[in-house]
């Protein structure tokens, strides 16, 4: 009664528009923005959910928002004086309006959002890929729908109770909805990846909720050039092995940075993908740290030097990257400078606890790629 003698302010949910979506959609003060727009089906652009890679960035236009982190060393001083917001880091106290650049309305867009879901699992398949890279296959007590180049988030009940986040390492499989794969590569001091390499957990209990991200392949014609370094490989992989699926006819070179013959793995997976690809597939590894006496006589260095060498036509391609914040932003600018727009280059990020502010970590929210 006392609140509505003396105007108690609204505390939600509040009303959320989008520009160019017609209809406004619901949030309440303890739900991001980001989370209630996938919620609704609009697919507004993101990648880390925690704050670190700036993906999810949208224009407030009206209204107040509480902001969770610090983004100023993420957004341009022009997008910090138009009101950018990270939409994965506010939540909304009034309603608000805000305009998302190059929002992707299309049913292509609409349809690589899935319904959010947790689910229990159990290990039910271990393969030592490399020295320090093990594949992990789950067995959950239900379907996870998801997008290839999508990623879930992992923890172990009762043991780590953080969350990890790895990408799916293979394209969804409907005959086999209940099974997902990944791999994880051993980080050293990394509490997850610590004990997942440290004895045989075969059978170990796992908690799984997902799908998350928006990388994924898009439609098009356009030559494709990939990118990729450690396990990196896995949402590329998954990428390709869809495109696979679905009679893809564009050629595709795939540059994959390790540093020695030791590092590789998936040479099996590629030249299936090759085997089956319409158009031309070239899978191209690169090394940074073989012994120069060896007998590799494949490229030698970073991958990013061989961009323009490998790819004849580099300006005409859409490419699809994951791996290191370092090495992602070498391609970036090589792809920039050979001509590519900002819009058909696509990327997943690797993000550890540098990236991310310490709000983030002491909520104890998950991060992407090989990250402990
Ligand atoms: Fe929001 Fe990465 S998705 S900052």
């Amino acid at each position: 009664m006392f609140g509505k003698l003396f105007g108690k302010k609204k505390t939600g949910p509040h009303m959320v528009r989008i520009e160019g979506v017609a209809k406004p959609i619901e949030c309440d003060e303890k739900t991001f923005l980001l989370s209630a727009a996938l919620r609704d089906g609009i697919p507004i652009p993101y990648s880390c959910r925690v704050g670190g890679c700036g993906t999810c960035k949208v224009q407030l236009l009206e209204g107040k928002v509480k902001e969770f982190t610090d983004k100023t060393y993420l957004l341009s001083q022009e997008e910090l004086r138009a009101n950018y917001i990270l939409s994965c880091q506010c939540q909304p106290r009034s309603d608000i309006r805000f305009r998302v650049d190059g929002l992707d309305l299309s049913a292509e867009a609409q349809a690589s959002v899935h319904q959010l879901v947790t689910r229990q699992g159990v290990i039910k398949a271990l393969r030592p890929l490399t020295h320090d890279i093990l594949e992990i296959s789950i067995e959950m007590d239900g379907p996870m729908e998801y997008t290839a180049g999508e990623y879930a988030d992992m923890r172990v009940p009762g043991v780590l109770e953080e969350f990890r986040s790895y990408s799916f390492a293979a394209r969804p499989d409907p005959q086999r909805a209940n099974l997902v794969v990944f791999h994880i590569r051993k980080v050293p001091g990394g509490s997850f990846t610590e004990w997942l390499h440290q004895a045989d957990r075969l059978g170990a209990r796992v908690e799984l909720r997902g799908p998350f991200g928006d990388f994924r392949l898009r439609s098009g014609a356009a030559p494709m050039v990939c990118v990729a370094g450690g396990s990196g490989m896995a949402p590329i992989k998954a990428l390709l092995e869809q495109a696979v699926a679905d009679g893809a006819q564009r050629d595709c070179t795939y540059l994959f940075g390790a540093r020695t013959q030791n590092d590789l793995y998936c040479q099996d997976d590629m030249a299936q993908i090759a085997s089956q690809w319409k158009g031309t597939f070239r899978f191209i590894p690169v090394l940074s740290n073989e012994p120069e006496d060896s007998d590799w006589t494949g490229p030698r260095g970073l991958v990013t030097e061989f961009l323009s060498r490998e790819v004849a036509d580099l300006a005409t391609c859409h490419a699809y990257m994951c791996g290191p914040p370092p090495m992602l932003d070498a391609a970036i600018e090589v792809l920039k400078q050979a001509g590519i727009s900002a819009d058909h280059i696509h990327f997943d990020k690797f993000l550890d606890k540098s990236h991310l502010a310490k709000t983030q970590v002491a909520n104890n929210i998950p991060h992407v790629g090989e990250n402990g």
